[in-house]
């Protein structure tokens, strides 16, 4: 009998995932897709056994009869990016949306459900990665393959049976949180960090006859636009500024809500007063440690053998100011090693994550409807102020679905009131197909 919704954490009598993963297996091998994968469609029995219900949208792989050509089946917010970009479903589809419905078991919500409209959602999903769960335990490297953005990388659901069961071995699998799942709610101009000799950028402050800093500067292009941030970087400076010791400020929020955007803007208004300003890339430690080599070297300690320690000791010695950005970040326990001990200087973090010691996280939220309409305007030159503003709310006011917008329009030579419509319809798509219509 069932007795609720969720996934069954291994003292409820299943390792996790894997009967979950178990139905998906046997449905595959018969040649059966699901196609609506999401927390709300996987049943806890007793005895902790969870199945996985709602075969309604299923489709026998290669029947063209049962497959309605350009649709997206399932729920947006655990749809694959490459079913939201228009390609059919496969097994692959099935697994991303059971390695969300894995992470949704460990955090509470899958890493999508926290945007603010379908196409917002829509829009992360197929350019954003999913922030690292932080309580998957042993199984976050299974949940995280599973949601590779890359379909031929995902595991089978055979092969993810194998991993979890290893990692329930290894380690455990959370419970999920308080048994009930909720329904899904509904790159940038910053390129790869370049070493610049001033500022590129195209509005004051930047001082583009700057003298050639004789410090270490390795920051992205300083952001073309950038709406509705003024507050923010004020609240930024203030964190920031003045104080002993290196001061620490972390933005926080979802991908895309234009995170690196603020964080790099910051660091282009420090420049003229720093010594040293270093932007690393900082979801993989490893490439953190690689890019401590080459600052180590430019200042002064090449091939030191602890290149991380000889960075934090030249900034400890600095007499001007200094600036990191650790860009992307999982969380904190992956960036603590990095962050200099001393030294007059700033860390600047950028994370998905929330969980930060007290008093150094800043929210960046989207962008209200009349910020992020006034930004569409400029992007565009389109005055048409209505139309922004629908188009504004359309996407949630998410600044990467409104430069993709923007970009878009711009290219297409499409004014506001011509893209409305198209927007309106792809929404209601994704939203009909997405309730099993
Ligand atoms: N305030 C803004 N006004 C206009 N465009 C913006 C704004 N913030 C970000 N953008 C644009 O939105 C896109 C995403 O921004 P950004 O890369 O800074 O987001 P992010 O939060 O760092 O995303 P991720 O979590 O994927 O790292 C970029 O194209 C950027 O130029
Ligand atoms: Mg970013």
């Amino acid at each position: 009998m069932a007795v609720g919704h969720g996934v069954p954490g291994p003292g409820e009598g299943g390792p996790g995932g894997v009967p979950l993963l178990a139905g998906l297996a046997a449905a595959h091998a018969a040649g059966v897709l699901h196609r609506d994968v999401k927390p709300s469609n996987v049943l806890l029995a007793e005895g902790g056994r969870a199945v996985l219900t709602d075969f309604g949208v299923a489709a026998v792989d290669g029947d063209p009869s049962l497959t309605r050509s350009g649709f997206v089946i399932g729920t947006v917010a655990y749809s694959s990016p490459e079913r939201l970009g228009g390609e059919p479903a496969t097994a692959a589809c099935d697994l991303w949306s059971a390695g969300l419905t894995l992470y949704a078991a460990a955090e509470g919500q899958g890493p999508y459900d926290r945007y603010p409209s379908i196409t917002a959602a829509a829009a992360a999903i197929a350019t954003t990665d999913p922030a690292p769960p932080r309580n998957a335990g042993a199984c976050a490297p299974v949940i995280m393959a599973l949601a590779s953005r890359d379909p031929a990388a995902r595991p089978s659901a055979q092969a993810a049976i194998g991993m979890l069961a290893g990692a329930v071995v290894a380690g455990s699998f959370p419970a999920w949180p308080g048994g009930a799942v909720t329904r899904a709610a509904g790159p940038a101009a910053v390129g790869p960090p370049s070493t610049v000799a001033g500022v590129p950028g195209p509005r004051p402050p930047a001082p583009t006859s700057a003298p050639v800093p004789v410090m270490p500067v390795r920051l992205a292009p300083r952001p073309a636009f950038l709406a509705g941030r003024a507050g923010l970087l004020e609240e930024l400076a203030a964190r920031l500024a003045g104080g002993p010791g290196p001061r620490v400020a972390v933005l926080s929020g979802l991908g895309g809500a234009g995170k690196t955007s603020v964080a790099v803007e910051y660091a282009h208004r420090q420049l003229p007063g720093a010594g040293v300003c270093w932007q690393f890339a900082a979801e993989d430690p490893a490439v953190v440690e690689a890019e401590f080599a080459v600052l180590a070297a430019q200042l002064g300690a090449a091939n030191s053998p602890d290149p991380v320690a000889s960075v934090h000791a030249v900034l400890a010695r600095q007499q001007a100011g200094w600036l990191l950005v650790f860009d992307n970040v999982a969380d904190h326990g992956s960036v603590r090693r990095f962050l200099p001990p001393a030294g007059p200087g700033q860390v600047l973090i950028t994370t998905q994550s929330q969980l930060w010691p007290p008093g150094q996280v800043l929210d960046v939220p989207v962008l209200g409807p009349d910020v992020a309409a006034g930004f569409l305007a400029t992007r565009t030159g389109d005055p048409d102020a209505v139309s922004a503003v629908a188009i504004a709310r359309e996407l949630g006011g998410l600044p990467l679905a409104l430069e993709q917008a923007g970009a878009y329009m711009q290219a297409a030579g499409m004014p506001l009131a011509q893209y409305l419509p198209l927007l309106r319809a792809r929404a209601c798509l994704i939203e009909c197909v997405s309730g099993g219509l």
